[in-house]
């Protein structure tokens, strides 16, 4: 039976894996992407590095099958990401062109611009937070319990609101935000995202 731990340094590679294995949309991304590394560059390993007393591990049998991450203040976090994380992976990861709007592109455009996280609708929620979970390990109410750990961090930090974004595509965790009492803020000026906020301390 799978449990829920904190996250270890040694969980680093097996994060990556799983966040590009679920990172289309909810779906595998490895072939959409030359480099797929690119994703838990952005979504990811920053979050582990940054706070990761705020990052937990869905783990079976000594592997990490799935994981919630984030941060408590994505202001002070996008402050980080800018001055710490990126000169740290820019080398392996240049700005994209200007032009040429390939996938890969797509994402380079994202790493390079961490203000994209700070959207003024939801500023006055000041955590947020990733979830993902390997196929075999979905469905089975892992993702449940991996909020709340998150959501009890949280509260033990003093933080009271959080939001996330996702892809209006992934209409399966939109369901599963839908059950656990995240309601939508409009944000019309990021296409194609839902921006959805919580209070930490509601049942
Ligand atoms: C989305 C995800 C984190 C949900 O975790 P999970 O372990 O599968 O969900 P749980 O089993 O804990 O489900 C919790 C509740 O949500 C509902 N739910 C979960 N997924 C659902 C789906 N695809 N459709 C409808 N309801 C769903 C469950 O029925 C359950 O309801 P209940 O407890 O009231 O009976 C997980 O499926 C996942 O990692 N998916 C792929 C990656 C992804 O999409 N991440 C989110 C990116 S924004």
């Amino acid at each position: 039976m799978p449990t829920i731990r904190r996250y270890r340094p040694t969980d680093r590679a097996a994060v990556a894996e799983i966040c590009i294995r679920t990172g289309d949309a909810g779906g595998d991304a490895s072939a959409k992407y030359r480099d797929p590394g690119l994703l838990p560059t952005i979504y990811a390993l920053p979050y582990v590095e940054h706070e990761p007393e705020l990052a937990f591990v869905l783990d079976d049998d000594g592997m990490a099958v799935g994981y919630v991450l984030g941060t408590a203040d994505t202001s002070a976090f996008v402050s980080w990401f800018r001055r710490v994380w990126l000169p740290t992976v820019e080398v392996r990861y240049p700005p994209p062109p200007s032009s040429a709007r390939t996938p890969d592109d797509e994402l380079s455009a994202a790493l390079h611009r961490p203000e994209r996280m700070l959207v003024a609708q939801v500023a006055d929620h000041p955590a947020h937070l990733h979830i993902d979970l390997l196929p075999g390990y979905q469905g089975a109410g892992h993702g449940r319990a991996l909020v709340g750990e998150f959501l009890g961090a949280l509260r033990g930090a003093g933080v009271a609101q959080m939001h996330l974004s996702m892809s209006r595509r992934n209409t399966g965790a939109r369901a599963f935000y839908d059950r656990l009492g995240f309601r939508e803020v409009a944000a019309p000026d990021v296409p194609g995202a839902a921006f959805l906020v919580r209070d930490t301390l509601a049942p």
